[in-house]
């Protein structure tokens, strides 16, 4: 069995665990895959399934993951030993490490290029970009192949730096601060954005709902993004909820997390969309649209230097603040179940996924030095991505709603969720375990049914 640590650390307050949990929520999920699978999947339609995802999928799981990690106070493998002892439950925990394992190695690639592209909207290197200098400015920046490894190695250290310095000192201290900020900064881009001539037809874009663009893959893609942006299905959520205050209120800090990140997801959008159509640039431009567009559409406007510099700048917290939730979750475990010290475990996880990641970074272009390495069509980099987010997420979320509304007491979830009886959840208790039990999965099921090709919708 494990070895107990001597004392554990929690965060110190409710607002610290809100903006820790938050900070792990927000990341490049809102600012790069959400505007950009937005943009291919067609706007407004897939905007409302993936809100539909939140609401009956991901919001639910949510709640259960927090059950499992603020009950039992431990690790994410550990945590489900300690709440069924000696049963199959604690592959959910080893499966999402292994899902947080392939996140990071591409994440922390794409965290790279948001680092140098902050470093050089610093040096002023955007002035006077046109379409084809900023395709050139993406390719050579992604395909490097030293520069985007450097990157990765540099995000890797902050990374590492931050969780050695502890729960309280290292990732509290670091989400309180710069998640404010990031919000102040969003809000300077969109209020850029949307004073531009043309900005409605952006808009437009984004809320106007045609269901005949929906296709059974957005659809995937859509429950598959809910659970990403929300960080279920890989233990983070467990190994953060472990060091919530006894006193939290699960519900409303789940509810507020996911209201408030749709809101970072509206306001990149916001801040993307009627920029693009303003420029007359192509929505679905894909993930190079953060990397492309914003730099070409930004250097043209009256102050637009130091709008890139806000708008990488953000994007940096938001990619650091989400790195360090997913990295925790293998520093916690390596420290609590291999009595490793927390400063070992950090480097020893930094340096891992440096390493592997680099393959993902090597082969992102056709023109990677491992770009021709393919398998059914996908190199590592869309592989480490699919197999996470579209295939082990979901699985691990059926699991985990399985779990929690099959085979735990109904007493024992209402115990935790009013903190022994001080909240009132006469209301929210039925209406969440009602879902757990028979929405959520059902929606899960139908939606991988359909994916492996059982039935077609
Ligand atoms: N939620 C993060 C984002 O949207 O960018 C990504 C993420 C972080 C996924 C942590 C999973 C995770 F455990």
């Amino acid at each position: 069995m494990g070895i107990e640590p001597k004392k554990r650390e929690g965060f110190s307050s409710g607002l610290a665990v809100f903006f820790a949990t938050l900070g792990s929520a927000v990341g490049l999920g809102n600012i790069w895959k959400f505007p950009y699978l937005t943009g291919e999947y067609g706007g407004g339609a897939f905007l409302l399934v993936y809100l539909v995802c939140i609401l009956f999928v991901g919001l639910p799981i949510m709640f259960g993951e927090f059950y499992i990690g603020r009950k039992t106070r431990k690790n994410a493998i550990g945590a489900l030993s300690q709440l069924k002892p000696g049963s199959a439950w604690k592959y959910i925990g080893t499966m999402g490490v292994a899902a947080s394992y392939l996140i990071m190695f591409f994440y922390s690639c794409v965290a790279g290029w948001v680092y140098f592209y902050l470093f050089k909207a610093l040096l002023g290197d955007f002035a006077g970009i046109t379409m084809e200098t900023a395709k050139s400015q993406f390719g050579d920046a992604i395909i490097g192949p030293l520069s985007p490894i450097l990157w990765q190695v540099i995000v890797m250290t902050v990374v590492a730096v931050v969780l050695a310095a502890g729960v309280k000192h290292g990732i509290e201290k670091m989400t309180k601060t710069l998640m404010p900020l990031l919000f102040v900064l969003i809000i300077i881009c969109d209020i850029r954005a949307l004073t531009l001539p043309g900005a409605g037809e952006g808009l437009n874009f984004l809320f106007q709902v045609d269901f005949s663009k929906l296709s059974a893959a957005a659809i995937l893609t859509a429950l598959g993004l809910a659970f990403f942006k929300l960080s279920l299905g890989v233990g983070t959520m467990m190994t953060y909820s472990s060091y919530f205050t006894e006193d939290n209120n699960l519900f409303a800090t789940g509810a507020k997390v996911a209201l408030s990140d749709t809101v970072v997801s509206l306001l990149a959008g916001i801040a993307i969309f009627p920029t693009v159509f303003s420029f007359g640039m192509e929505p679905g431009a894909g993930p190079g649209l953060l990397f492309m567009t914003i730099p070409l559409v930004f250097s043209q406007m009256p102050l637009g230097n130091i709008l890139l510099v806000a708008f990488f700048f953000l994007t940096s917290i938001a990619a650091t603040t989400a790195m360090l939730s997913l990295v925790e979750v293998p520093v916690a475990y390596f420290s609590e179940e291999w009595g490793m010290s927390r400063k070992k475990a950090a480097i020893g996880s930094a340096v891992g996924i440096a390493m592997i990641g680099i393959l993902a970074t090597l082969s992102v272009d056709k023109n990677s030095i491992l770009g021709g390495y393919t398998f059914f069509g996908r190199g590592f980099f869309d592989w480490f991505d699919y197999i996470s987010s579209n295939i082990l997420l979901p699985i691990n979320g059926l699991l985990t709603s399985l779990l929690i509304g099959y085979c735990i007491k109904r007493k024992d979830l209402e115990l935790e969720f009013s903190n022994h009886g001080a909240l009132n959840i006469k209301v929210i208790m039925p209406l969440f375990y009602f879902i757990i039990r028979y929405v959520s999965p059902f929606l899960l099921i139908v939606v991988f049914l359909n994916a492996i090709g059982v039935f077609k919708f």
